[in-house]
């Protein structure tokens, strides 16, 4: 199986950007009329936030990335035993591939060591999809790739439907803390009640550490986070004619070290109105805020619990020399 077409015809694709644009309009309306007002921090990623993300990834306070980075090239030989198992065919899918610059370790282990298995990226970003599908087939020769673009769930069924091959899911950069510990558990369960028993999780966690080290990370002093963040109220202008000043929010980002979530907000500077499509108008009070993000922040214990409540069992934790950061695996039981 290589290269699996997953090309739609244009009359797919017009009518699936017509859905996803009525989508961000209503998601978008909803959290702005609701109190307090919020938006899905899954819209941060328009071609425009997909650059941002990439240098924020690079800048030197966000500590993530390099964490993890570490991890797979300093543990690959061993993560890649770990998914590896007895041997058997295996599709190696990735939630939220980017631009898979970590999991490009353990592609290039496993092909160097003649493993038998598919790459499915996953991402909702279709340049990210479509860059994947062409870049990595040259860079890692002897790749079977089959990207697909889309929703996780939505993505994960095509998966099944296209292979019945043992699956080996990742989940990393600590995307599971883009979602309230709540949501988490519940995105856990339907992650498990996609697998089969012996199917792998391996997923990024970011862990608690020093406060400050972590608001740093959200606070770049380049102001990268700051404009990742502003980024999605000139999509809505871009995308859904809306008229936000961006210059009248202000980035405020928080931690709680005794709950570990990090949250993100814009705060109105004044009194203002936004019209959103000549359909809807927005009023902000002074001072009123727009619940941007939350990236919380584990224990190893919390993960384990995470694992085993929804029907996991955690078979092996890897960490960064500092131990900031934590890729776990976890076996469906
Ligand atoms: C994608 N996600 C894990 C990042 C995080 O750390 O929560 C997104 C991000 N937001 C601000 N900086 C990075």
């Amino acid at each position: 199986m290589k290269n699996i077409d997953t090309t739609v015809t244009q009359t797919e694709s017009n009518r699936a950007a017509k859905s996803i644009t009525d989508q961000f309009y209503e998601d978008v309306i909803a959290g702005l009329t609701e109190t307090p007002k919020h938006l899905s921090s899954k819209y941060f990623y328009d071609a425009n936030g997909d650059k941002l993300f990439q240098d924020l990834m690079n800048c030197d306070e966000y500590y993530p990335t390099y964490c993890e980075l570490e991890i797979f090239s300093d543990k690959t030989a061993d993560i890649c035993k770990a998914i590896t198992g007895n041997g058997d065919p295996f599709d190696l899918i990735e939630l939220g591939a980017g631009d898979a610059t970590k999991s490009a370790y353990l592609l290039k282990y496993l092909l160097d060591n003649k493993a038998d298995f598919t790459y499915l990226p996953i991402d909702i970003s279709s340049n990210v999809i479509s860059y994947l599908n062409i870049a990595l087939p040259i860079t890692l020769p002897g790749l079977q790739i089959a990207g697909l673009n889309g929703e996780y769930f939505d993505m994960l069924e095509k998966a099944a439907s296209i292979s019945n091959k043992r699956k080996v899911l990742l989940f990393l950069g600590s995307n599971i803390g883009n979602m309230p510990v709540s949501e988490a558990e519940v995105f856990c369960g339907k992650l498990r009640s996609h697998l089969s028993p012996g199917d792998m999780l391996l997923v990024g966690f970011d862990l608690k550490k020093n406060p400050k080290t972590i608001l740093a990370a959200y606070n770049d002093k380049e102001g990268i986070t700051k404009r990742f963040n502003l980024n999605l109220l000139e999509r809505i202008n871009r995308e859904l004619k809306g008229d936000f000043d961006i210059n009248q929010f202000e980035h405020y980002p928080t931690y709680d070290p005794e709950t570990g979530a990090c949250k993100s907000y814009l705060v109105s500077l004044v009194d203002q109105k936004v019209s959103i499509n000549n359909t809807a108008t927005i009023s902000f009070l002074k001072d009123e805020y727009i619940f941007m993000e939350i990236s919380q922040k584990f224990t190893v214990a919390q993960t384990d619990k995470m694992a085993m409540d929804s029907a996991f069992k955690p078979i092996y934790h890897f960490y960064d020399s500092k131990k900031w950061f934590t890729d776990v695996i976890w076996v469906a039981e």
